[in-house]
């Protein structure tokens, strides 16, 4: 029987060797302060070359759009630099990568935006949960959200620029495609929800109006590169930072036809149950699938079993997998040959050095 996982498969203007797909999986070992991707980086996205395709960290697109610290940017030359680094290593290693475009809204702190500025949302609501700011010591330390200030309807233009030169920045950097993060409770997330949503203008209200920023943003980083170069991410049962969407499955039905229309490369798919929520129907993954007829990568709690399950049927074309790529750089070569998995330690999955980073052996 194939094994579906190790065919190949087209993504817009890419074909990736394999299906076994890197998630994006923020790690907080950036370069302080200027947030810019360093040689442990290289080493550890390197070590992961094997992937059909990496999805790298998210990044974000201006100093406004970060969130937790020493997480890596996409918006200074100095960014740039760091990445063509790491890109040029992955590719000369046979690999392909894609730049995850990022904005946290509301999911900040002060101490982490310019000038110690509210970070913005879509509507002046917290979420009520903590984040990762730089303690005296320049470890992580555990902080409370602020209250965001709600954007201006005047500022979304120079946000949509923000994502276009973060875009033109991806690709002068060297990644093979770009993916907008539209999950998570981020940014445009928090315009998605109507929880977190209480707009009254053109990007509030009803669900097309919830969805405007998302394919705004999508639209824009369309229009930097083009389509066959561009995935996105959603979330649309996920509970993750504090959403609790009672329209998810609407949302993300209604978002998958206007992806469609827009023939991007993917639909990356992050399921509700990495973080704690329920698993997937497969009515939803069924309407989906009829919604969006190209390339719908699967994300989260991942096996090979749940995989190669998913591909059978059709309702995904590639699975990601996050934190069993943390403690395995050569993934793919164990997952192809049955080979036992290293176990992910989670104490070092955010911030310090290479321990827990760059040092979970491959097989001989
Ligand atoms: C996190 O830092 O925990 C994190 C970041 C981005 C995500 C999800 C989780 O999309």
């Amino acid at each position: 029987m194939t094994d579906l996982l190790f065919t190949p498969l087209k993504v817009g203007a890419l074909t990736l060797p394999n299906r076994v797909i890197m998630a994006p999986l923020t790690r907080m070992r950036a370069t302080f302060p200027d947030d810019v991707p360093n040689a442990l980086m290289q080493a550890y996205y390197l070590q992961r070359a094997s992937a059909g395709l990496i999805i790298c960290e998210a990044s974000q697109i201006s100093p406004q759009g970060k969130g937790y610290m020493d997480t890596p940017g996409i918006y200074s030359a100095a960014q740039v630099d760091g990445w063509r680094a790491i890109t040029g290593a992955v590719h000369a290693a046979g690999g392909r990568m894609c730049m995850q475009l990022w904005h946290v809204g509301r999911v900040s702190h002060h101490s982490l935006q310019p000038d110690n500025a509210l970070p913005v949302s879509a509507s002046a609501l917290p979420y009520r949960n903590r984040t990762s700011v730089r303690g005296p010591d320049g470890k992580p330390q555990r902080a409370d959200c602020d209250t965001p200030r709600a954007l201006e309807t005047n500022e979304i233009p120079g946000l949509l620029d923000d994502y276009r030169r973060a875009t033109v920045n991806a690709r002068e950097a060297g990644f093979d495609m770009v993916e907008v993060h539209a999950a998570h409770g981020y940014l445009l997330q928090q315009f998605q929800s109507a929880e977190s949503n209480h707009r009254t203008d053109a990007y509030g209200g009803t669900l097309e109006n919830r969805a405007r920023l998302t394919l705004e943003a999508l639209d824009a980083v369309i229009d930097a590169w083009d389509a066959a170069h561009v995935g996105i991410r959603i979330s649309p049962l996920g509970v993750f930072n504090g959403l609790d969407d009672a329209a998810g499955l609407e949302m993300g039905l209604y978002l998958a036809e206007q992806f469609a229309a827009r023939g991007i490369a993917y639909l990356h798919l992050s399921e509700p149950d990495w973080a704690g929520g329920p698993a997937l129907n497969e009515e939803f993954r069924r309407a989906l699938r009829e919604k969006f007829p190209g390339v719908i990568i699967g994300a989260g709690n991942y096996t090979k079993e749940k995989a190669d399950t998913l591909l059978a049927k059709g309702l995904i074309d590639a699975a990601a997998f996050g934190r069993p790529f943390i403690a395995n750089p050569d993934l793919p070569r164990r997952l192809q040959s049955g080979a036992p998995l290293n176990t992910p330690d989670q104490k070092t999955f955010y911030g310090g050095g290479a321990e827990g980073y760059t040092d979970y052996p491959a097989l001989a």
